[in-house]
């Protein structure tokens, strides 16, 4: 980029400007959510602040907000971030129908899910915030029914064990029907899913559950326009939070202590209406 080193005193800057393209708006100087952008000394161009790298989010606003192309972030490229298509823009009626269509499938096809479409829903949930833009989430991918069904029969163990130990009575009452539905040859913890993914994040994230979770929403909703359902393995999470033998097989990353399981895969089945949920609860203040 032409005069960006003479305006931004060398290459060790992280923000770039084109003395050509920026119209000196300020807009990335405004928009800097930590305040590490300002006018510089050389004609007047925006700058990062001395010492402005240590507080730098690497969240890319500055290049976003530039209406002219002006601005190169060193760990955020300016070629790296493509313009938005105005024709690939959704109105409200589209999002609120993408959102009402979701399912949680629990009928799977037999079909396995191919590895590139698996690899594009987890780089499409990337764009999921994150607090600090931290991106600490990793992903922990099953495809083998093998590894799918040992995860659940541990679920199920887990139930087991449970149930010898603690009064029935305290227990949630649909614990002792998986038993018995594993038993009959039902899967109801994992549904015979062809694809289980983990989403998880190291303890000190301090937004770990939030940034798991949202990368997980992103991912589900992402899945349907490629004609691929999801479900919450919220049974699985919790025999992953407390038995040990299937903390062992997952073998989630070293330290991930905030974590959630999904399932993955076809839908056997289509949706043809849109069920009603309960108003909100609001309160105005
Ligand atoms: C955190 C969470 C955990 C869930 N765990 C399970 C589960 O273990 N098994 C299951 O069949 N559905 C599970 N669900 C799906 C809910 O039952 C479902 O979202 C709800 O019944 C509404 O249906 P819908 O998602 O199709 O709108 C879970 C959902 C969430 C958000």
């Amino acid at each position: 980029m032409r005069g960006a080193r003479e305006l931004n005193g060398g290459e060790n800057k992280m923000i770039q400007v084109d003395p050509e393209k920026c119209k000196k708006d300020g807009l990335c100087r405004e928009e800097c959510p930590v305040a590490i952008i300002d006018w510089g000394k050389h004609g007047g161009f925006p700058e990062m602040i001395d010492g402005g790298e240590k507080n730098c989010l690497v969240c890319g606003h500055c290049v976003a907000v530039c209406p002219n192309g002006a601005l190169s972030h060193k760990l955020v490229p300016l070629e790296e971030c493509p313009t938005i298509d105005e024709k690939l823009r959704v109105d409200l009626d589209q999002v609120t129908q993408l959102l009402r269509s979701r399912r949680s499938i629990r009928n799977f096809r037999e079909r396995p899910v191919e590895k590139e479409k698996i690899e594009r829903l987890i780089h499409i949930a990337r764009y999921a915030p994150t607090g600090g833009n931290l991106q600490l989430v990793h992903w922990t991918v099953f495809t083998s029914r093998e590894a799918i069904w040992k995860m659940a029969s541990l679920a199920i163990e887990w139930i087991r064990k449970l149930m010898e130990t603690v009064p029935l009575a305290s227990l949630p009452p649909y614990m002792p029907r998986i038993v018995a539905g594993w038993d009959s040859g039902k899967d109801t913890v994992l549904r015979n899913a062809p694809v289980v993914l983990i989403a998880s994040s190291p303890k000190q994230d301090p937004n770990g559950m939030v940034n798991v979770t949202l990368a997980l929403s992103y991912l589900e909703l992402a899945a349907l326009p490629m004609g691929l359902g999801t479900c919450w393995a919220g049974i699985l999470q919790r025999a992953l939070q407390s038995y040990e033998p299937l903390r062992e097989m997952v073998a989630l990353p070293e330290g991930h202590t905030n974590h959630y399981p999904m399932m993955l895969g076809y839908p056997k089945f289509r949706y043809f209406r849109l069920p009603e949920r309960r108003p909100p609860q609001i309160s105005w203040r």
